[in-house]
């Protein structure tokens, strides 16, 4: 029997739970844990007693750490997906691959992958790691010094990592955003599947081609959204933003690069669409984490026959869902667009078609944890 104490806040618990996983997988032992910071970390008053209860075999799932421990008040289990992984012992090195970000902690994508790569039975992993702005260079070239297969970005890094790479796909050329890295031999190329990855989901509820359409929001994901609706064969924008500068930036964009016909709103008060539109997508961050998030839309003034996306996607079912659903529209969430944009990465990354279900499984299993 091997001891290991955990102590610290709950990243460093987290970190220290999985190492300890895969060297007792590897090691074939058994394992107890002693935690200095349980009754804090699991809502139990004492861990006495553990020491039967939290050998590996027992230990190795998240209902038995349950029992033990009772749910934890905050933070997660340590992920099934680490065992998965390690399922098919091999002496192959592990492909790696990535998120850039700050912050990070709670995206979803590292689980959502981990569980595809388990399902396609491919020993790869997918690190979500905190880079802050000035440590992006360093990090870009660390990840190519050290072989990672590719890896993705998000808020700070989409637009700051062009330079850093040996080009771009024509999308992300037109956007101007990065959201995934290809690896092409010592070259990194970037690429953008959140616009690819929110235009398959549309398609599910309604073919954007001839629509007009109308983007809230002129951030990054409305970019990437917009100009891939276009290339879609969307037949009209309106981009409403409250920023007129960057509202009338992405309008002059999607015209310049894309040719459909755009015109930009400044954002004041609540939002009344043009009656005839056929697809209102919420690309604004309002919402994240934030159930009760309003964007300001005269929802009394949009058609009935509209379809109303959102591209938040935590929680799935967005205040701004819920009153689109409740004037009659057809919704469409986040999820699927975070979905699809993993399962392209995904391809381009390994050459093996994911299992999209696990994948959505996982995000929404992720998500209720
Ligand atoms: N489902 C997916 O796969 C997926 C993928 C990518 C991103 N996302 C989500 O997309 C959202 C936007 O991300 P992003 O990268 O585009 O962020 P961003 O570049 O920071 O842009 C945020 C946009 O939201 C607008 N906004 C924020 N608060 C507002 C408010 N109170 N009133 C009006 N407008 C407001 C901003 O307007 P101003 O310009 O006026 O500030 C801007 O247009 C995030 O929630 C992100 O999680 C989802």
């Amino acid at each position: 029997m091997r001891f290991c104490e955990l102590t610290g806040g709950r990243g460093s618990c987290r970190a220290v739970w999985s190492r300890a996983f895969v060297v007792e997988k590897r090691l074939g032992g058994s394992l107890a844990l002693p935690i200095t910071d349980a009754p804090q970390q699991f809502g139990r008053a004492s861990p006495a007693g553990l020491s039967n209860d939290w050998a590996w075999g027992k230990m190795a799932t998240p209902a038995a750490i349950r029992r033990v421990c009772g749910t934890p008040r905050r933070g997660r289990f340590p992920r099934t997906s680490v065992y998965e992984s390690l399922a098919v012992p091999t002496d192959e090195l592990q492909q790696i691959v990535c998120c850039f970000g700050q912050p990070v902690a709670g995206n979803p994508t590292q689980y959502m992958m981990e569980k595809a790569f388990a399902k396609a039975g491919l020993d790869w992993r997918y690190l979500t790691l905190e880079v802050p702005p000035e440590a992006l260079v360093d990090a870009v070239a660390g990840l190519k010094a050290m072989g990672f297969r590719g890896g993705n970005l998000t808020i700070p890094h989409k637009v700051a990592v062009i330079p850093l790479l040996s080009r771009l796909t024509p999308a992300a050329e037109m956007m101007q955003a990065v959201n995934c890295m290809l690896r092409e031999g010592n070259d990194l190329v970037g690429e953008n599947t959140d616009g690819k990855g929110f235009v398959q989901s549309l398609r599910e509820v309604l073919d954007p081609a001839g629509k007009k359409v109308v983007l809230l929001g002129a951030g990054g994901a409305a970019r990437a959204v917009g100009i891939e609706t276009a290339l879609a064969g969307a037949a009209q924008f309106t981009v409403v933003n409250r920023n007129i500068e960057r509202g009338e930036t992405l309008a002059k964009l999607i015209q310049e690069k894309t040719n459909v016909p755009t015109t930009f709103v400044p954002w004041q008060g609540d939002y009344a669409p043009p009656a005839d539109t056929d697809v209102l997508i919420n690309c604004t961050s309002i919402g994240l984490n934030d159930p009760s998030g309003r964007v300001p839309v005269d929802f009394a003034a949009v058609p009935q026959t509209c379809v109303a996306a959102d591209v938040v996607f935590n929680p799935a079912e967005t205040q701004f869902l819920k009153a689109a659903k409740a004037r009659g529209c057809k919704t469409l969430d986040g999820l699927g667009m975070l979905v699809n944009q993993g399962a392209i990465a995904f391809k381009q990354w390994t050459g093996v078609e994911p299992d999209t279900t696990v994948m959505r499984d996982a995000v929404e299993e992720f998500l209720e944890a």
